[in-house]
């Protein structure tokens, strides 16, 4: 349930703040964040003695690295959280509650709780979360559902799981999100719904999407998979979904995700879905025609618990890694070659996501990996409606989008995880300087 607070959260707002004000050497009253389990570790940090953010805060390592991964796998789940995480699993495994059980509303009440919102739905996957929400809002059969084409697969997927039929949008060439005035343009008597997604971290205009959305009275559903800690997640839709897999800020051991709302008909309606068709707590009872198995696991839940004590630690580690990029790299977007993204108090730097503008973007991709073993990547290597599938031979053979087309020639993702040392980010600028130049 909501609760009032006065307190720091630690969304993307608030920790953009505090990471200027601890840069700039304020100081920083740690008792002023809310105590939640999200916030534990940031919190912890905060309150070691001595702590410094320009010191303390970005991992280190001996000796110059020979060679930086993109998203080294081992890498995304330190010895400290495997501890956390084998502790959580002890306390779940002798009670053989593998699948439903005690976690999973703890996790939901954390989850809700954070995004400030009535419900939250854990789920099987980010995926599913869509697909069980996409149906509670009613999108069938021909339904038409407005989204960029520079997603993830599974945001038209699951569209086209219920019958729906994505409809591509064009995007803001800076943020890479959907604009509202190409939203407009892509409405018709079909649209039933409006499917934003908060692409490598960053929210669309959500409040300018809200407004027409509101004047042809279609609901939102946000993709906020990449993007759990944005200030103000759920604000102007339905409803929000996210993932936990293991690549995303918040990542459980394997699938999960949710749908989190304020709207109870509608939470209701999910429930059901999300559990074949059954009343909330009556077994097999069902009340609803018929239903998914797309509940999260409760062993799941549960490491998710273990999990998420360093979200918004880990949410500082990505920020104060993208403000280095932004700050050593900036001389080479003044000369032209490469275009930056914005610091801005609605990301949460799930990638970062770079465009070069001088230059043939595949070449240096494989200049910096070639001449440096620098790995970068591309997210994601193929639009929606250039796939080669047979719906996109019958259906987006017209489909023309020239902002997502062109900013997809040339967009770069360089390596941004929270255990990305200094040493290894230096290498990657200093290889991406030599490439450029
Ligand atoms: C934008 C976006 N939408 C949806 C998903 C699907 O989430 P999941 O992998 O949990 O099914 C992802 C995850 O990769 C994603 O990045």
């Amino acid at each position: 349930m909501k609760t009032a607070s006065c307190k720091m959260t630690c969304t993307s707002k608030d920790l953009l703040t505090l990471f200027n004000d601890l840069k700039n050497g304020k100081p920083v009253d740690a008792s002023r964040i809310e105590d939640s389990l999200i916030n534990q570790k940031l919190k912890q940090t905060l309150q070691k003695r001595n702590f410094d953010i320009n010191f303390n805060l970005l991992n280190k390592m001996d000796s110059p690295p020979l060679r930086v991964d993109f998203m080294p796998l081992h890498r995304l789940i330190t010895e400290e959280e495997i501890e956390d995480v084998l502790s959580e699993i002890k306390d779940v495994l002798p009670t053989g509650k593998f699948t439903s059980g005690p976690q999973v509303r703890v996790f939901e009440s954390e989850i809700a709780a954070f995004l400030n919102k009535k419900y939250c739905l854990a789920s099987s996957s980010g995926t599913d979360a869509m697909i069980v929400a996409l149906k509670a809002a009613g999108v069938g059969h021909g339904d038409e559902v407005i989204m960029p084409a520079n997603s993830f697969a599974a945001t038209e997927n699951a569209v086209l799981a219920v019958g729906g039929m994505p409809v591509f949008c064009d995007i803001d060439p800076d943020t890479f999100c959907m604009t509202a005035s190409n939203i407009e343009n892509r409405i018709t008597s079909k649209t039933k719904c409006i499917l934003p997604v908060h692409l490598y971290g960053k929210q669309p205009d959500m409040k300018a999407i809200a407004e027409i959305a509101d004047h042809y009275r279609i609901p939102i559903i946000e993709d906020a998979c990449q993007s759990i800690g944005v200030t103000g997640l759920g604000k102007y839709s339905l409803c929000t979904i996210l993932s936990f897999n293991p690549y995303k800020n918040l990542g459980t051991c394997g699938k999960a995700g949710a749908i989190v709302t304020d709207q109870q008909t509608f939470a209701t309606s999910c429930i059901e879905y999300m559990y074949h068709g059954f009343e909330l707590d009556q077994k097999n009872k069902k009340t609803a025609d018929y239903g998914f198995n797309s509940k999260i696991d409760n062993l799941q839940a549960a490491i998710g618990l273990a999990r998420m004590k360093y979200l918004s630690l880990n949410n500082l580690k990505r920020l104060s890694l993208a403000d280095r990029y932004i700050k050593h790299l900036q001389p080479y977007e003044e000369k032209g070659q490469i275009k930056l993204p914005k610091m801005a108090e609605d990301h949460v730097w799930h990638l970062f996501t770079i465009k070069i503008i001088n230059g043939n973007r595949d070449q240096v991709k494989e200049m910096l990996y070639n001449l440096h073993h620098v790995e970068t990547d591309v997210y994601y290597p193929i639009l929606s409606h250039q796939q080669k599938t047979s719906l996109v031979k019958t259906h987006y053979q017209d489909t023309v989008l020239p902002v997502t087309e062109s900013v997809h020639k040339q967009m770069l993702q360089l390596p941004l995880y929270p255990h990305l040392t200094i040493e290894e980010q230096d290498k990657v600028m200093e290889a991406l300087i030599d490439v450029l130049s």
